[in-house]
């Protein structure tokens, strides 16, 4: 039923695409990067976010999630793939999901290893959840809507990596380096491939009002429901922690680290996510080429965070 009200009002929002496409021949290929970390329940932080848990519980709700939203985005790129004739996107395309069903893999792999009961995250309950949830809604979706999302959830990702390449140091805290690799090789390759689905949508449809339905789910999915299955972790995995006065002195911290709009992940950027709104946006008016320059030398070259855990790098050819 809801799929079928929402595919009576997809069809209203005409695609108008008037797009000119950048000159993707000044842009670097995008490399997929294969990552073999090897997670064990038993070494994974769970304070690990600037030693707070419940900041951390929050990553680890939103690593859970992510899972499907990157599903999500590998099916609809996929399927939009086809009809993008330029040769040089089209490849991009190809990197996109490359990198997403990697990131998926890995988060996958985390998500397993927390489950371990040293850490007792509820894993299982929070698949099924988001299982039912995406399959039952999101992805029964008209493929137009699909394509708006995918541009606003690949928004999301966009704000959070430049703030997390901002804030080198959130990621150092802690001595746990595997999880550390996961996070700073998906945010590097989130800012990497920020401007390709937002270039798909603008090429494909472009049609500004379903721009914005698709950045307000988006919204509503990351900043509404991911934040309110996080409220439920601590009853679900140490109920007995809740009575205690650290708990809650540790969750007034950590709300304050995503929310705070001084320095919060998210509520020092909400004028950058909002930013998203406006008629003329593109991804790339925020440059982040330097930090990501900066990221690359650091974190995948010898001695860096991510250089122990890459197997192998591999660029999509480009497809005429
Ligand atoms: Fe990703
Ligand atoms: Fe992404």
């Amino acid at each position: 039923m809801i799929s079928t009200a929402v595919k009576k009002s997809v069809q209203a929002f005409k695609p108008m695409p008037k797009f000119e496409l950048p000159d993707y021949t000044q842009k670097p290929a995008i490399p997929i990067r294969h990552i073999a970390v090897g997670f064990d329940g038993k070494e994974i932080d769970f304070a690990f976010y600037m030693n707070n848990q419940f900041a951390s519980t929050f990553f680890a709700t939103l690593s859970v999630f992510l899972t499907y939203g990157e599903d999500l985005v590998i099916e609809t790129a996929r399927y939009h793939r086809d009809f993008v004739k330029d040769p040089l996107l089209k490849q991009r395309v190809t990197s996109l999901i490359g990198q997403e069903a990697i990131h998926s893999k890995l988060h996958n792999e985390f998500n397993d290893a927390i489950a371990h009961e040293a850490v007792n995250f509820p894993v299982k309950l929070y698949r099924f959840l988001g299982e039912k949830f995406f399959d039952n809604i999101f992805l029964k979706f008209p493929q137009p809507l699909k394509l708006s999302m995918m541009a606003g959830i690949e928004h999301f990702t966009a704000v959070l990596a430049e703030y997390m390449m901002k804030h080198e140091k959130n990621f150092y805290y802690s001595n746990d380096a595997k999880t550390r690799a996961m996070w700073m090789w998906h945010m590097l390759e989130e800012s990497e491939h920020k401007d390709i689905a937002y270039d798909v949508y603008q090429l494909l449809n472009g049609n500004y009002a379903l721009r914005a339905a698709g950045f307000f789910i988006a919204f509503g999915t990351i900043l509404g429901l991911i934040p309110f299955s996080t409220l439920f972790v601590p009853v679900l995995r140490q109920p007995k922690d809740l009575v205690t006065r650290k708990f809650w002195k540790d969750a007034k911290r950590g709300v304050a680290l995503i929310f705070s709009p001084n320095d919060g992940v998210f509520g020092s950027t909400m004028g950058q996510i909002f930013d998203y709104l406006r008629r003329d946006f593109h991804p790339n008016d925020h440059d982040t080429s330097a930090y990501l320059e900066y990221y690359k030398d650091k974190l995948l070259s010898e001695g860096g965070a991510i250089a122990p855990y890459l197997v192998k790098t591999f660029t999509p050819p480009v497809r005429h």
